[in-house]
């Protein structure tokens, strides 16, 4: 499936029953699929388009991020998003709203944002403060600037079959997919994950007819038994439950592709995905790395959202 590989005569773990070999008898490892390059690569073609649409338009596309109350992590998140948008010459703005903010006066910024023809799309950072009603927001948000993908009408969209925004995780790992020429086309792929966020559109993107789709999806959750013997069956296994190092090399079919979606910080300080990267690392013919691997898409598949968005309000066609 994926053609580049790296040797090593690193000793596999005992336990690992799928480890794979060359046939010089060195264990072959799964080549890294790196999400930063690909992120990298997507901005730079983002920030082409963007200064096109700046000399047909005459204003940059345009993001604005409503963040309610100062918890850390959802700061350092919205500063990140406002960054990759000054680096890839999109215009940000950042609705600061204290944490005692009532849901209507939440409600109103984003009304506000709404109405302003020079914002293209909307970003209100979650989780919020427990006053505010998260459903709300996202119903509340115009569907024709919903950069996150969360509106119902948006989330239709994507199951008619004619989507206009992907939400961004999804859409980031299907352009590690693409980009990587890994084929999903009659192949089983197993996403462990039932979330809004990432596993349930991403089953039903992959799932589609068409390029970059047409697969066999299976999701898996808190619920399914066996969850083992679902992994195993998988030709791209999708990790995307929030539980550090929950796959191990185990329960990876030799040569899958592994996409690890998590993002878990351990009391150590280590950060490190749902997938135990060593013991799958001798599985897989590829995996993501964490970091570096799926988190670096999710910015660049906003960045594009944001330019989409504008394109749409300007009457445009985008591709
Ligand atoms: N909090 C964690 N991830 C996200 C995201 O993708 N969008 C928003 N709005 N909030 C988040």
């Amino acid at each position: 499936m994926v053609g580049q590989r790296q040797s090593t005569n690193r000793m596999q773990p005992t336990q690992n029953v799928g480890t794979r070999r060359n046939q010089e008898g060195l264990n072959l490892v799964a080549k890294r699929l790196d999400g930063k390059a690909i992120a990298s690569q997507v901005r730079s073609e983002i920030a082409e388009k963007a200064i096109k649409f700046l000399a047909r338009e005459g204003m940059k596309p345009h993001l604005a991020a409503v963040l309610v109350g100062d918890d850390p992590a959802s700061q350092i998140y919205v500063k990140n998003k406002r960054l990759a948008c000054e680096k890839t010459g999109l215009e940000s703005s950042l609705h600061l709203l204290p944490a005692t903010t009532s849901q209507s006066n939440l409600l109103e910024t984003v009304e506000r944002l709404n109405a302003d023809p020079s914002v293209n799309g909307i970003l209100v950072q979650f989780p919020l403060p427990k006053s505010c009603s998260e459903r709300e927001v996202v119903l509340a948000i115009d569907p024709l600037k919903d950069v996150d993908a969360f509106h119902p009408y948006t989330v239709g969209l994507i199951v008619d079959g004619t989507p206009r925004f992907l939400p961004c995780t999804p859409a980031g790992i299907q352009q590690i997919l693409i980009r990587e020429k890994i084929e999903t086309a009659g192949k089983e792929v197993v996403i462990v994950g039932r979330s809004h966020l990432v596993g349930r559109p991403l089953s039903i993107m992959l799932s589609q007819k068409g390029p970059h789709a047409d697969a066999t999806v299976t999701v898996c959750h808190s619920r399914t038994p066996n969850l083992e013997q679902h992994c195993r069956r998988a030709d791209i296994l999708i990790a995307a439950i929030g539980r550090p190092e929950a796959i191990t090399g185990s329960m990876i079919k030799p040569g899958a592709v592994v996409i690890d979606v998590g993002i878990n910080r351990l009391a150590d300080g280590r950060v490190v995905g749902d997938v135990e990267f060593e013991s799958a690392v001798q599985v897989a013919s590829a995996i993501t790395p964490v970091p570096g691997g799926v988190g670096p898409m999710t910015i660049a598949m906003l960045l594009e959202n944001t330019l989409k968005a504008a394109a749409l309000q300007h009457g445009e066609k985008f591709n």
